[in-house]
């Protein structure tokens, strides 16, 4: 295990025992890490090379893959995941300002997590509700018509634990 492996508790142990169950099987490289995602709840670094000697391919195309689906991530990810519409719906009815109230409320930009790992914040192309714009999504709750009000409400209510 490596330093960071151990500091993060990330057991390579469990995950070699997932790697072997593919081995050799390229086919099998998107449900592997998918299957790790699930258990560790992102992919290691310390992943990487293990997985391609198991399944016999290069560790470039084992990041390739992970950095083409932006559902597989690298880094260990906060228990609620916010994700704020940008698409041209949401974003002519202030989605802008909604991001921006976001990543204050936060104290975070894109892509990072909070200290606590309670929130990760991501920006989206278009949740798919866009009669309901401007939208941001809190794990699977959808929060539509969302204005500066409502966002500092439902933060309130969630870190209040309501
Ligand atoms: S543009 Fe935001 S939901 Fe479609």
């Amino acid at each position: 295990m490596t330093k960071s492996a151990k500091k993060q508790g990330v057991d390579l142990g469990r995950i070699d025992e997932m790697i072997r169950e593919c081995q050799r099987q390229r086919w099998a490289l998107i449900p592997l890490l998918q299957k790790i995602q699930e258990d560790v709840g992102y992919i290691p670094p310390e992943a990487t090379s293990r997985i391609a000697s198991a399944l016999g391919l290069y560790p470039v195309q084992v990041q390739g893959v992970i950095s083409f689906y932006s559902q597989l991530y690298t880094k260990p990810q906060g228990r609620n995941v916010v994700r704020v519409c940008r698409g041209t719906a949401c974003h002519v009815r202030g989605g802008k300002t909604i991001l921006k109230l976001v990543k204050q409320h936060l104290g975070i930009e894109e892509g990072e997590t909070t200290p606590d790992y309670e929130y990760t914040l991501e920006t989206v192309a278009c949740i798919g509700v866009c009669a309901l714009a401007p939208n941001l999504v809190i794990g699977t709750t959808t929060y539509g018509h969302v204005n500066p009000r409502k966002v500092a409400q439902i933060f309130t209510k969630r870190d209040s634990g309501e």
